[in-house]
Order: C-alpha cells, then sequence, then structure tokens
C-alpha cells in the first residue's frame, strides 16, 4: 500500500493537504523528527516499564473480544495515531494453559480486510481454528475458537493479522499482542516479565511513516524500537534476583540480536521449544517472529538490554548505491534499562527441564528442499519494484497447494537460500526441530517455528505433521516479502 493511501485510511488525508496550504513552518513542524519531538527517548527519562493487560482463562476457557482499529495511542509516552487491538498496542496479553479452549471474536474497525493467526499455537489450521484463508472485511466480526492439546507445549506466543498483502502494514501499525501458555508447574522465579519488541517510525506529529518501496524489498525497519509500546523503559530489581524474561520479537523485518551484559541469561528455549536443561546465553538472535523464554539472574549493577547492529544481507548487485540494510548501519538500540537495588535471595539452582522429543530417532517419510530466492522479475533496469521474492520460482498463490504432506508421518525440509539476505522460515501449526545450519550440525534437540536461512546459506529441519489435518501456509518472517508473495501452501491429509 502506498503512503498516500495509507494516510487516507487513517482518516488524515484532511490533514496533509491542511498542513500544505499552511507553508513551510507547519511543514517543518510536521517533519520534526521524531526524537526531538519525544523527550522521553532521552536515556536517563525513560518511563517505568509495564506490561499489556493480561487476560487469563479460567476452567479451560478463554473468551475475548480483539477489537482491531486506528486510533490514538500511548506510545513511547506520548500520543501517537496507529493501529491497535483494544485500545493500544500491544494488544492484551493472552494466558491460556495446555488442554484450554481459546475463543477470540475479532471485531474489524479498519478500513480494510483483516484476519486473525495465533502464530506458534499447535492448533488446527481449518474453518474457524487458525484460518489464515478466513477474510473479515470492514465493519465486520469472526468468531475464532482454538482448541489448545492436552500436551500442548508450555511457552510464549503470538497474535497478529495474516491477510496476504497486508500483514507488514497492519504489524508494523500496531496489531500484535502475545500468547502464553503456561507451565503446569511454574518456575520458581522472583518476577515475570513480558517483553513485546516492535518497531516503528513516526513523524513529529506523531503518525506513522510508512516505508518507501525499497524499504520494502529490504524489509522495513522503524526508526523506534519499542518494548511494550515504551521506549527505553526501566525495571528495577535486587541483585541475585531470578527473573522470567518473556521476549516476542514483534519486528516486521528487524534482527533482534539481544546482549544484557552484567547479568546472566540462560535460555529455556525459542518459540514454543524447550531444550533439555537451560543454556547459558550470552548474545541471542531472535529473527522477526521468535521468541525467548530467558532466566535473568540479576547482577550487581544496572544493565541494559541491548539489540546489537545485526547484517542480514542486502537487495545484491543491480542496486546501485542503495545496497545494504538498515540492521547493519546503525548502532546498538537500547530496549530497556535493568536497575539494581539492594540484593536478593542470590540464585539458586536451575529449574530441571523435560527432554525434549528428538525426530533424528523417529523415521523420514519424506525429504524436500525448497528454495528462497529474489530476482528482478521483469526487465534489465533492476527496478526495485520490479523484484520478486520467490519460494521455488513461484509467488504465492492462495488457490495452490504447494507441498501435499501425509498426516501423521515425518519429512525432513532443507530450505535453500539463492539470495544476498537472510529469511526466516516460519511454518504454520507443525513446530520444526532443527538439524543443520549451513551444513554445522545442532547437536540438542532445537525446536522452533522461526528458523533464519542466512543469505546464500541453507537450513535442515524435521517435522512431525501430526494431530491436525488442513491447509496452511510457510513463509519468509520479513512480512515485506511475506506480502510480496514469498509464502507457500502446504496441507496435510
Ligand atoms: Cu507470525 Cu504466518 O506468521
Ligand atoms: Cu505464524
Ligand atoms: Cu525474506
Amino acid at each position: 500500500m502506498t503512503p498516500i493511501s495509507r494516510r487516507a485510511v487513517l482518516g488524515l488525508g484532511a490533514l496533509g493537504a491542511a498542513t500544505v496550504a499552511a507553508g513551510a513552518a507547519a511543514l517543518a513542524a510536521m517533519t520534526r523528527p521524531w526524537q526531538e519531538w519525544q523527550p522521553t527517548l532521552d536515556p536517563d527519562a525513560g518511563l517505568a516499564f509495564r506490561e499489556p493487560e493480561v487476560l487469563r482463562s479460567e476452567s479451560g476457557e478463554l473468551r475475548v473480544t480483539l477489537r482491531a482499529a486506528p486510533g490514538s495511542h500511548e506510545v513511547a509516552g506520548r500520543r501517537a495515531t496507529t493501529f491497535g487491538y483494544n485500545g493500544g498496542l500491544p494488544g492484551p496479553t493472552l494466558a491460556v494453559r495446555a488442554g484450554d479452549r481459546l475463543r477470540v471474536r475479532l471485531v474489524n474497525d479498519l478500513d480494510e480486510v483483516t484476519n486473525l493467526h495465533v502464530h506458534g499455537l499447535h492448533v488446527s489450521p481449518e474453518e474457524n481454528g487458525d484460518n489464515v484463508f478466513v477474510e473479515v472485511g470492514p465493519g465486520e466480526a469472526f468468531d475464532y475458537e482454538y482448541r489448545l492439546p492436552e500436551d500442548h507445549p508450555p511457552g510464549v506466543y503470538w497474535y497478529h493479522p495474516h491477510h496476504h498483502g497486508t500483514v507488514a502494514d497492519q504489524i508494523y501499525g500496531g496489531l500484535y499482542g502475545a500468547i502464553v501458555v503456561e507451565d503446569p508447574e511454574p518456575f520458581a522465579v522472583t518476577a515475570e516479565r513480558l517483553l513485546v519488541v516492535s518497531d516503528l517510525t513516526l513523524d513529529g506529529g506523531g503518525e506513522i511513516v510508512w516505508p518507501a518501496p525499497m524499504d520494502q524489498m529490504m524489509g522495513r525497519e522503524g526508526e523506534l524500537v519499542l518494548v511494550n509500546g515504551q521506549a527505553t523503559p526501566h525495571l528495577t530489581a535486587r541483585s541475585g534476583d531470578r527473573e522470567r524474561w518473556r521476549i516476542v520479537n514483534a519486528c516486521t523485518s528487524r534482527f533482534l540480536s539481544l546482549r544484557l551484559d552484567g547479568h546472566r541469561l540462560h535460555l529455556l528455549g525459542k518459540d514454543g521449544g524447550r531444550f533439555a536443561e537451560p543454556v547459558l546465553a550470552e548474545q541471542l538472535v531472535l529473527a522477526p517472529g521468535n521468541r525467548a523464554d530467558l532466566l535473568v539472574t540479576v547482577g550487581r549493577g544496572t544493565g541494559v538490554l541491548r539489540a546489537i547492529p545485526y547484517d542480514r544481507g542486502g537487495l545484491g548487485m543491480g542496486m546501485g548505491g542503495m545496497m545494504g540494510g538498515p540492521s547493519g548501519d546503525a548502532g546498538p538500540v537500547r530496549l530497556a534499562e535493568l536497575r539494581v537495588s539492594g540484593s536478593g535471595a542470590g540464585d539458586g539452582a536451575l529449574p530441571a527441564l523435560a527432554a525434549p522429543r528428538d525426530l533424528r530417532d523417529e523415521d523420514v517419510e519424506r525429504r524436500r528442499e525448497l528454495v528462497f530466492a529474489m530476482g528482478m522479475g521483469g526487465g534489465m533496469g533492476g527496478m526495485a519494484g520490479m523484484m520478486s521474492f520467490t519460494i521455488d520460482g513461484r509467488e504465492f498463490d492462495h488457490d495452490r497447494v504447494d507441498q501435499e504432506v501425509g498426516l501423521g508421518t515425518v519429512e525432513e525440509w532443507t530450505i535453500l537460500n539463492d539470495s544476498p539476505m537472510d529469511h526466516p522460515f516460519h511454518l504454520h501449526v507443525w513446530p520444526m526441530q532443527l538439524l543443520e545450519e549451513n551444513g554445522r550440525e545442532v547437536d540438542e534437540p532445537t525446536w522452533q517455528d522461526v528458523v533464519n536461512v542466512p543469505a546464500r546459506g541453507s537450513v535442515r529441519m524435521r517435522v512431525a505433521f501430526e494431530d491436525f489435518a488442513g491447509r496452511t501456509v510457510y513463509h519468509c518472517h520479513i512480512l515485506d516479502h511475506e506480502d510480496r508473495g514469498m509464502m507457500g501452501v502446504v496441507e496435510a491429509t
């Protein structure tokens, strides 16, 4: 969608015209950088950390209404005009347990089609389940119902729109929220925190700056990197405390390479996966769509959760001076500040985790290879608008089934990346066990639902297509690429 029409969707067309009429002074005010306009970006003036409202299931059921609408919302401590679920960003956190029924009434108060996807949940993709082919028109509502199996893995998941063509715009604009599948027995920690990280560029008037076509080819990255809608909020803890942090990378394209120097991080798992035991991590990369479930052992001094620049490649040859990517260009981003005062109980033993399933011990029914590519579709010019994003040479077609798999079988998928840029591969419904990255074997059973395929590299996974039959999708989770066709249909029968 072009910036102009998007502005019209938000009802701001008239404002734009008025600005032009009012002349240069007003125009200058409108184009003042957000950072200048936004005093709370001063690292010493960060807001207290806050979390979205939590809606928790009771007696096996959670019933919620999510209303997607544009509006004036609090972003980084100020008013901005964005999208949001139920009046803000992120939307409410949905807390459920294995075996629960989650019923969501999605009300569409946008001026365009939307729908809902429960990213990572192992639930049916059919009918009014996690069906990304559903279209909910403006002014319409739709009742989704998700039945989590009794053995659904605990972990951190998330929800967001999934209508092909507008996914990046709608998420970037503010439509996302977390889903927590709680552990049957909670871990002993001093605090549980949820950090939903997203990015967005706003102008001086608090209006969204929509990306130019070139930024969409690359995968847009917003200038503001937000934690629960705030810029560099601060949280407080005592040294020796052990906290559990659940982190969601809800950015449409930005990779987060996270560090929290001076404090100890143990990774319980990524996405819905769990390791055999907590893994000490100094630096942790979350591709778009990935989540981390972490134990943080608080050290002595104040620390900053930072996102270190990550090189995810570029558009490659023929793009003139426009090669390269935003991630590599900027310095580290301060996501949140951990202020330490006093000392707590001291760290106890790390929790024991259950041994994860290992598909390397199971029979493989079929092996496949999928090729991700970017190309100049159409002519010699190398025009950005002509660039194609394909899987096996084809763009997404919702009427075509690209992979037919046998329900109840285990398959091995190798994803080859024939392009100069990373593409995070995401499969709906069925989690993937990562076996190999760029030919290097992964020893520990590692389960994820988004696996990065490095530029000019490859990954190999195994998937157990079980429990649910039906049609769903796999795609690049740089959502600008997904919207441009880097998606395919898989059907289990
Ligand atoms: Cu997070 Cu197909 O999506
Ligand atoms: Cu998903
Ligand atoms: Cu991609």
